[in-house]
């Protein structure tokens, strides 16, 4: 192998293949296997659940690859190459699950997020506005390195800074506190004893939001 070939190496392809097969290969496993939902809701229901596990794991990889490597843990080349298409991709898998949830919305399927009025409760509000602002701030960040806001230094700056992606951050794990904590505290009710799909995800949060406060100049 010669060096350009070695220098120019990207595992984006070998990471979202295994971040979508984990994360849709945890929704079955907890919700068909161990847990009772019908196979009949393989297509959407539960294919959204791994879709946005996949989505929150891949962003926070884009956002924490960089200043893991600058805290000392060995991030191979291939991984921090990979972090433009990676990012890329977790954003279009939001996107797809933004769409998903919005057919799915209702009390029926979600009966914890609706009061017996059929209005939100306060939980489920507060989650759903996280959801939407962490997705539309993900869409602002993607969107400005493929225009012509690229070439705008100052706005690069900020978007690519240490307090804005700390933000963007929170108001991912707001969607997923707000919508999950109840449940993460009561492992008598998991499935087999495994442990939700939000909670998996706040884990990933967890790591790469210590990674970005210690390791992000
Ligand atoms: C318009 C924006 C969004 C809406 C309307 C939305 C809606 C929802 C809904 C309804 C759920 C519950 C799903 C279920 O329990 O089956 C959910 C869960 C989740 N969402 Fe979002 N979401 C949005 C944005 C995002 C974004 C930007 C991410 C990550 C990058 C994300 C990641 C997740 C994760 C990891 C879960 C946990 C799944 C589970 O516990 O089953 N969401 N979202």
């Amino acid at each position: 192998m010669n060096q350009q070939s070695t220098s120019s190496k990207n595992s984006a392809a070998a990471i979202i293949v295994i971040v979508l097969l984990f994360s849709i290969g945890y929704a079955i496993l907890r919700y068909h296997i161990a847990g009772p939902v019908p196979w009949k809701d393989f297509p959407f229901f539960i294919l959204n659940k791994g879709f946005s596990l996949a989505a929150f794991i891949l962003v926070t990889c884009n956002f924490s690859f960089c200043p893991l490597s600058n805290l000392g843990v060995r991030i191979p080349a291939s991984w921090l190459a990979a972090r433009k298409a990676i990012g890329m991709t977790g954003f279009l898998l939001a996107l797809i699950h933004a769409l998903m949830s919005f057919m799915l919305f209702s009390p029926t399927v979600y009966a914890k997020f609706f009061e017996a009025d059929g209005t939100l409760t306060l939980l489920a509000g507060l989650s759903m506005l996280g959801g939407v602002l962490a997705f539309v701030v993900l869409w602002a960040y993607n969107l400005s390195f493929q225009t012509h806001l690229r070439e705008d230094k100052t706005f690069i700056q900020f978007i690519t800074s240490r307090t804005f992606l700390l933000w963007a951050m929170i108001l991912g794990a707001v969607h997923l506190v707000f919508m999950g904590y109840q449940g993460w505290m009561a492992p008598a009710g998991w499935h087999g004893g495994i442990p939700p799909v939000s909670l998996v995800a706040i884990a990933f949060f967890v790591v790469g939001y210590g990674a970005n406060v210690l390791g992000r100049k």
